[in-house]
């Protein structure tokens, strides 16, 4: 079945090296992917060679690259080893970037992915000149199928001057009506409520619109997503999980939530796939996902009964998980919704769900700030994504993490973050393998106690009860939060000092 069937569109189709060329030097490209999933396949590398091209005739062509989330190698990774990245926004994955980064150069705008789109919208990142957005079909009058992830599709394509399209033979045709896409927004003071007050409700249409004047080429491809393999989950993620499980159980004994619970939402990682897993063999069944990513979990949970329904803006599955998702793709229909991220992630939305925020973190202090994006406050790992969307706006949050890391030589809970993306007001519960830390309700004080007792790891304790007792003595016109500044800030250096970490 062909896949291109609007007539206009039809008229321009090119090849990838074709498209590459309507990217000029300096333009701010807005390309689709979100997780590993549904990034343009061909261009990226076209663009690449072509800026490789251009490095080696002694010009300077660097792009700003906008996407939903994480591409991949063959998006973020190829045009950040040609060194064609001036800026990008809002969140990358990629070691090579990652690397470039932290470098020095390329300047990583790291923000809130509910923020994104609308940021864009308001004028805040400068205007978009070129969107490269995957689809899985194109429709006569500019319908567009999109294909594993919508992210920010909707505004990338409204937003540019000029669009490329990729028509990926590798995405199922049958993904049409497996999206929903709000196209009910608009700028403040004109914005209306969001009407939807349950997961799977449907607020917009099946398709993404593009204005066909604006396609200047339409390029196919047939090359399947990233699709990483997660980790099988280890002793330690088990019992994290293990832990927040038996935590939803006492929930919904104390009244606090139904016995289907509310809304689950997980983050990127291993340990917050180790949880999903977790709560495939607890005693939970009929939940609902409002998440971003599904990864293979939430594949296993749906077919098991224990979740229902997920609303999401992308996949995030392996090859096993997407041959499964392939082979059963009609169990999945009205089950599965993707949004954009702009509605998957919204405040007012999590709020009004009353969603379950679960995320990884890498380290927290004893008072409960968490850091998620920073080593040693200084090294970027991911980027917040949708952390703080879903955290700040939960019903209820956990922040997850292994109580070390670098085989026990560095302590996940430290005596302040050395860089803050969750604050002490915004968490909820910490939770480790060697325990969890219910923070809800309790001083800074009382959670100190309590961190330190049930998160860190043993060979950390005493050192963190040591170090609180003595600012607790030696501040006692500042017991709030007390703090021995030097020697906070001297827990992270002396991993430098000592060479633990760079
Ligand atoms: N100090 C230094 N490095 C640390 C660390 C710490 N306190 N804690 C973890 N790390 C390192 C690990 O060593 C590992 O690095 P390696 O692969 O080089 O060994 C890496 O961070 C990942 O750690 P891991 O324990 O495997 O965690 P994870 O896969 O569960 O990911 C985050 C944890 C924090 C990196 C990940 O959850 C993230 O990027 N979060 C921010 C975005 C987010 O939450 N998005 C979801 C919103 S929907």
């Amino acid at each position: 079945m062909t896949r291109v069937t609007c007539p206009v569109l039809t008229q321009r189709l090119t090849t990838a090296e074709a498209a590459a060329e309507l990217v000029r030097p300096g333009d701010n490209v807005g390309i689709s992917g979100f997780t590993g999933a549904g990034y343009p396949k061909a261009l990226p590398a076209a663009l690449a060679a072509r800026i490789q091209a251009a490095h080696k005739r002694g010009e300077d062509f660097r792009i700003g690259l906008w996407s939903g989330a994480s591409t991949a190698a063959s998006a973020d990774g190829v045009l950040a080893e040609a060194h064609g990245i001036a800026t990008r926004l809002p969140y990358n994955s990629d070691p090579t970037l990652r690397r470039l980064i932290n470098a020095g150069e390329v300047d990583y705008i790291d923000a809130h992915l509910s923020h994104s789109a609308q940021q864009m919208w308001f004028g805040f990142y400068g205007d978009l000149d070129v969107a490269i957005v995957e689809v899985t079909a194109i429709l006569p009058g500019g319908l567009l199928v999109p294909s594993s992830s919508v992210g920010n599709n909707k505004t990338w394509l409204e937003q540019a001057r000029t669009v490329i399209l990729e028509v990926n033979d590798w995405q199922p045709r049958e993904l049409e009506g497996f999206h929903d896409i709000y196209y009910g927004s608009a700028m403040p003071p004109h914005r209306l409520p969001l009407m939807m007050t349950e997961p799977m409700q449907r607020i917009g249409e099946p398709y993404l619109r593009v204005d066909v004047d604006k396609v200047a080429a339409v390029v196919r491809t047939d090359a399947p997503d990233r699709n990483s393999p997660f980790d099988p989950p280890g002793e330690t993620s088990m019992a994290i999980a293990g832990h927040l499980v038996e935590f939803l159980g006492h929930e919904v004994r104390a009244g606090r939530m139904p016995a289907t619970l509310l809304p689950i939402q997980s983050g990127v990682g291993n340990t917050a796939n180790a949880v999903l897993a977790g709560l495939g063999d607890s005693e939970f069944t009929g939940l609902t996902a409002f998440t971003e990513v599904l990864q293979d979990a939430m594949l296993d949970l749906l077919d098991s009964g224990t979740l229902r329904a997920a609303s999401a803006t992308s996949f995030g599955l392996s090859n096993e998980g997407v041959r499964r998702f392939i082979d059963n793709i009609a169990s999945y229909k009205g089950r599965i919704l993707l949004r954009s991220e702009a509605i998957s992630n919204h405040p007012e939305l999590i709020r009004r769900l009353g969603v379950i925020a679960m995320n990884g973190m890498l380290e927290a202090d004893i008072y409960g700030n968490v850091n998620s994006t920073h080593v040693l406050g200084s090294e970027i790992m991911n980027g917040i994504g949708g952390s703080g969307d879903f955290a700040r706006n939960a019903y209820l949050n956990f922040f997850l993490s292994p109580s070390t890391a670098k085989s026990g030589a560095v302590s996940a809970i430290v005596p302040m973050v050395s860089h803050v993306d969750h604050t002490e007001h915004d968490v909820h519960v910490l939770v480790t393998e060697q325990g969890l830390a219910d923070l809800r309700g309790l001083s800074p004080r009382n959670r100190a106690t309590r961190i330190i007792a049930n998160c860190a790891h043993p060979d950390y304790r005493d050192e963190l009860r040591d170090y609180h007792d003595r600012a607790w003595r030696e501040r006692p016109t500042a017991r709030h939060t007390p703090h021995l500044l030097g020697e906070a800030l001297g827990w992270h250096q002396r991993y430098l000092d000592t060479g633990t970490m760079r």
